[in-house]
């Protein structure tokens, strides 16, 4: 039986037949609905795109209610635990887990593709001392763009797999080189006898050593961390991957949009409030107060709630036992302490119980960047490498979808009509 929806339109009369399909009725077909043969049809109004769907998409499902996360249908829970991001990243790409030999080559490839044009250190090294690293790595994979001008021809199968595996390859080495002109310390070129992460690691801290040889209980930490940032649907930073891929752009430009969306405070840049927020609460004592200001609408409790999990977001779980074990390591930090306090006291509160505010990916992520003597600046950049991969496969997919368009949407327009214009020199004389 084919499911639908009888609408009423009260304006007509007319009753219209509105097919549901997978749970969703398209928009189109509400567009028929129309007040009069010259009228404009029917619009739905969804700001921020609470309940629209935009694609069709076999990557990432999300159960929020229950707090599941699976990529290609593996739970998070499992690829956490024993798989590694480079296999994580293939399985989002190709959408199944590699053979022995597929992975190898993976591994090969991206490994090959880890330096950069010189030219790049050289416009790297234009940016102001103190330039924040999220906004070098959004102008600078953007400018990848102009060193592969055939990365253009997105309709070439052979072509997108290689502009792929190049910005998978390449993330970490333009990350690492915005964190190291912060500090006004030489870039280091990539280490391919090294893993991805154990390279990324030594990009960013080694001086005069002369083989860069990281603890492996903080790659597994920091190779897990990116595996949880790996993919997670439709978020900003992905549909601003997808609506700037739907124009046909080349990927480097698009992936700088997706950079561009995670900066912001409100997504990405979350964990680098997170800490900020922490420090300032500085002390226990000071939570009840701070928690009072966040109940009086006079701020967020950075952190927590989120738009599709209205339960304890599954990456959050993760990211406080990958907490634990980088304490391990590095010792405790007095702020663990303020933020497991702040999670129990929000979490007994009706405030956040009645509105579903559970921590997120984000809650716990700072504290382990911190440990990992990272500044607070540089932890979204952390992000946007581990989600690299899955704004890649959405945009793949997104370029093999006969369904999609160039994104478009509409708008209520509020504003004048039909005015009549003076020219400056009349209106100011
Ligand atoms: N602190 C205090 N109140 C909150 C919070 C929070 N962190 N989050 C939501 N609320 C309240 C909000 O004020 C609203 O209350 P009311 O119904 O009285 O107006 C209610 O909860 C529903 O919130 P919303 O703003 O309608 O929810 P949303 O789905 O539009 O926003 C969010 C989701 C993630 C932007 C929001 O929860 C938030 O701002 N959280 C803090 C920032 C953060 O941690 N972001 C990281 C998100 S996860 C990783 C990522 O996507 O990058």
């Amino acid at each position: 039986m084919t499911e639908s929806l009888t609408v009423r339109d009260n304006r007509t009369g007319t009753e219209y037949e509105v097919p549901i399909v997978d749970g969703t009725i398209r928009a189109a077909d509400i567009g028929k609905i129309k007040a009069g043969e010259d009228q404009p049809g029917l619009a739905v109004y969804d700001p921020g795109f609470v309940n629209t769907a935009s694609c069709r998409s076999s990557i990432t499902y999300i159960d929020g209610d229950k707090g599941i996360l699976e990529y290609r249908g593996y739970p998070i829970e499992q690829l956490a635990a024993s798989s590694s991001f480079l296999e994580v990243a293939y399985l989002l790409i190709h959408g199944e887990l590699p053979t022995k030999e597929q992975y190898d080559t993976w591994v090969h490839n991206i490994t090959y593709h880890t330096f950069v044009h010189e030219n790049v250190k050289d416009f790297m090294q234009g940016f102001r001392y103190d330039a924040h690293p999220m906004g070098m790595l959004m102008a600078s994979v953007g400018a990848l763009s102009t060193f592969y001008p055939e990365s253009r021809n997105i309709s070439d199968a052979d072509n997108r797999a290689i502009q792929i595996i190049r910005m998978i390859a390449k993330m970490p080495t333009l990350g690492a080189w915005s964190f190291r002109h912060a500090q006004g310390k030489p870039y280091v070129y990539p280490d391919n006898d090294l893993s991805y992460t154990a390279n990324f690691l030594s990009m960013l801290f080694k001086m005069t050593e002369v083989k860069y040889q990281p603890d492996e209980r903080l790659v597994k930490a920091l190779d897990t961390l990116l595996i949880l940032h790996a993919d997670h649907e439709q978020n900003a930073s992905t549909n601003a991957v997808r609506s700037v891929g739907s124009t046909q752009v080349d990927p480097y430009s698009a992936v700088s949009a997706g950079v561009a969306a995670l900066f912001g405070p409100l997504h990405g840049g979350a964990n680098e409030a997170v800490l900020r927020m922490l420090k300032r609460i500085g002390n226990a004592s000071e939570i009840p107060a701070f928690i009072e200001g966040v109940k009086n609408g006079n701020e967020r409790l950075m952190g927590f709630g989120h738009r599709v999990y209205k339960s304890y977001d599954p990456r959050a779980k993760l990211i406080k036992k990958a907490a634990e074990d980088v304490f391990e390591v590095t010792g405790t930090s007095p702020l663990l302490d303020i933020a497991l306090e702040l999670e129990k006291i929000a979490l007994e509160d009706e405030y956040f119980v009645k509105r579903k505010l559970y921590p997120n990916v984000d809650f716990y992520s700072g504290l382990i960047y911190e440990a990992l003597e990272f500044p607070p600046e540089f932890f979204t950049v952390l992000f946007a490498i581990g989600r690299t991969p899955g704004w890649l496969a959405q945009w793949l997919e997104l370029t093999q979808d006969k369904d999609q368009k160039i994104a478009r949407p509409k708008q209520i327009y509020t504003g004048e009509r039909g005015l009549t214009f003076t020219p400056a020199s009349e209106r100011w004389a």
